[in-house]
Parts: C-alpha cells; sequence; structure tokens
C-alpha cells in the first residue's frame, strides 16, 4: 500500500490537494475523477500533512500523517488581528521567576506545541534538553561565569563583550544575571544534518515561549549561556548536547515574577518597498 488512500465516495475530485502539495507530487487519475501520488512521489512526499489538512471532506488519509491524528480546526477559536497583535506584543523577556518549580506536565505541553512550528523541509529535527531545578541552572550559570572568568584573566576589558567584568562581580556579589535563578532550562538543538537547524530550533523556542505566559510561565532567551556553549565546547557535553549537535539555544523558564501594564515601543520597521 502507497501513503495515501482516497475515500473515493468522499472524494469531490476539486482537486484541492492537488493544488495545495507543496513538492507536485499528487496528480488526478482520469479514469476515477480521484487524486493519486505520481510514481516516486513517496520520496518526494515531505509528510507535512497539506493534503489531508486542505481536504474539506476528509477523503484523504495519509500513512504517515493519519486523518485520525489530524485534529479538526475549530473555528470558535479563531482570534483576530487586534487579539494576535496584542497577544505577541504583550510577550516579555522574564527575568525574576517565582521560587515554585515547573511541572513536568507543563513542561511536555509547551514542547508539544514548540514541535508543531516550521521546519525546513519538514524535517522536524528539533529535539530538546531540559535542566530541571534551580540549582542545576545554578550549576551551569556557575560554569558560565568559570568560562567569563577564563576570558578575563587573558583580557580585563574584551572589546567584543564589555559586559563580562559586570557579570562576573554581579555573581560575586551574589546576584546571577546570567540564568536569573530560573528555576529550569531548555535547550533546543538540532544535529549537523539539519542545514537549517539554528532557524528551525529558533523557530520552535519562538513558539514555546509565545505559548508560555498562557500558563503562567515566563521565558528568556539564554544568550549569555549560548556564548559560554559556543566559546566553551566542554561545556555543551556537561548540559547534554552531544557531538554532531551544531544547533543550539538555551531559554530560561520558569512562573513569571511581574505582571507588564504596557506594550513596549519598538523602533519602526525599515522596509524598502519595490
Ligand atoms: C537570541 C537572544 C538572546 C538573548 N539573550 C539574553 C540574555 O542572555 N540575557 C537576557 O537577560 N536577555 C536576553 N535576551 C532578551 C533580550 O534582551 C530581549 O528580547 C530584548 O531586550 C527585548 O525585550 P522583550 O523580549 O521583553 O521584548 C535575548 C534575546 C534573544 C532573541
Amino acid at each position: 500500500m502507497g501513503l495515501l488512500s482516497i475515500d473515493e465516495g468522499l472524494c469531490k475530485g476539486d482537486e484541492l490537494c492537488v493544488a495545495d502539495c507543496p513538492t507536485a507530487i499528487l496528480r488526478i487519475d482520469e479514469s476515477k475523477g480521484t487524486p493519486k501520488m505520481i510514481p516516486g512521489g513517496e520520496e518526494m512526499c515531505l509528510r507535512c500533512g497539506h493534503c489531508v489538512a486542505v481536504c474539506p471532506h476528509g477523503a484523504l488519509d495519509h500513512a504517515e500523517v493519519p486523518l485520525d491524528g489530524c485534529d479538526p480546526v475549530r473555528k470558535e477559536l479563531t482570534i483576530g488581528f487586534e487579539q494576535a497583535v496584542q497577544f505577541l506584543r504583550s510577550r516579555r523577556s522574564v527575568r525574576r521567576f517565582k521560587d515554585r518549580p515547573v511541572e513536568r506536565d507543563t513542561l511536555r505541553r509547551l514542547i508539544d506545541v514548540a514541535r508543531c512550528a516550521p521546519t525546513a523541509s519538514n524535517l522536524q529535527p528539533v529535539e530538546w534538553v531540559v535542566i530541571d531545578g534551580r540549582e542545576k541552572v545554578q550549576g551551569l550559570a556557575e560554569q558560565a561565569v568559570g568560562w567569563m572568568r577564563s576570558v578575563l584573566a587573558k583580557d580585563a576589558q574584551p572589546a567584543y563583550a564589555p559586559y563580562l567584568p559586570r557579570l562576573v562581580a554581579a555573581w560575586d556579589a551574589g546576584s546571577d544575571a546570567v540564568l536569573r535563578d530560573a528555576p529550569c532550562l531548555v535547550i533546543a538543538m538540532a544535529p549537523k544534518e539539519a542545514a537549517n537547524g539554528m532557524v528551525d530550533l529558533a523557530l520552535a523556542l519562538s513558539y514555546l515561549e509565545l505559548a508560555a505566559p498562557t500558563l503562567g510561565l515566563g521565558t528568556c532567551w539564554a544568550g549569555l549561556l549560548q556564548g559560554a556553549l559556543l566559546s566553551h565546547p566542554p561545556l555543551k557535553g556537561k548540559v547534554g548536547i552531544p557531538a554532531g549537535y551544531p544547533h543550539h539555544y538555551p531559554m530560561m523558564i520558569g512562573y513569571a515574577k511581574p505582571t507588564y501594564h504596557r506594550l513596549p515601543l519598538r523602533k519602526p520597521a525599515k522596509v524598502k518597498w519595490d
């Protein structure tokens, strides 16, 4: 049996699936008036599920994106532009967290939505490491500060990172400006085979950070730890990023302490209209 099966009783021959297929591997079988895959199509199929999703009749099933597993779009949940703008603009980087662990189930729900972000060729290459618990996260912040100290020992005022001395001084004064006492850290990563791995994982993290506040959680991209991971590869092993995973980015996550009441201004978009 091939990847596609068509319920000929339900199919109206409207060709919506044919028109929507990103790799153009569907054709109408003239003898039946229903779609079929072209020879060799199985290798070219992205497994994106568009053919299943676009059919209003539920007439098309895909062996690897089964109709049964594709939830219907619930029209009553659709949001308008104004709501979308407020939702997107109210996302904030959170740097103060409650002293409360993040439940594993909650993390699972967030990762579950993050895996639905777009990926190049629908490769879905993003994998996750969860560093769970404030002490473990602080241990990593300490390692990052250790790396910063070794940088400062060679160059007390590095031009490429002028903030390093202040971060180390803050740490010595008992304040974690690297990972902000976060109770948890998620690291999204992708293997070297994923040509667009960094883009794919950044989009997944963005989905996660947008969904997080709906569960009371706040997030912040951990760029300082990322700097330490890139400059000091042994740290990658310590956080659980395996060899062969050059694409990665850590994100702090925890229950948010601050509430924001305004949407801060941003620079006007620079656009060239051609
Ligand atoms: C790739 C990336 C790395 C970041 N790294 C850090 C970081 O290490 N520490 C931090 O406090 N904020 C970090 N941020 C958060 C930015 O400072 C923040 O997005 C920016 O100030 C705008 O604020 P907003 O996210 O609340 O809109 C990072 C953001 C991005 C996108």
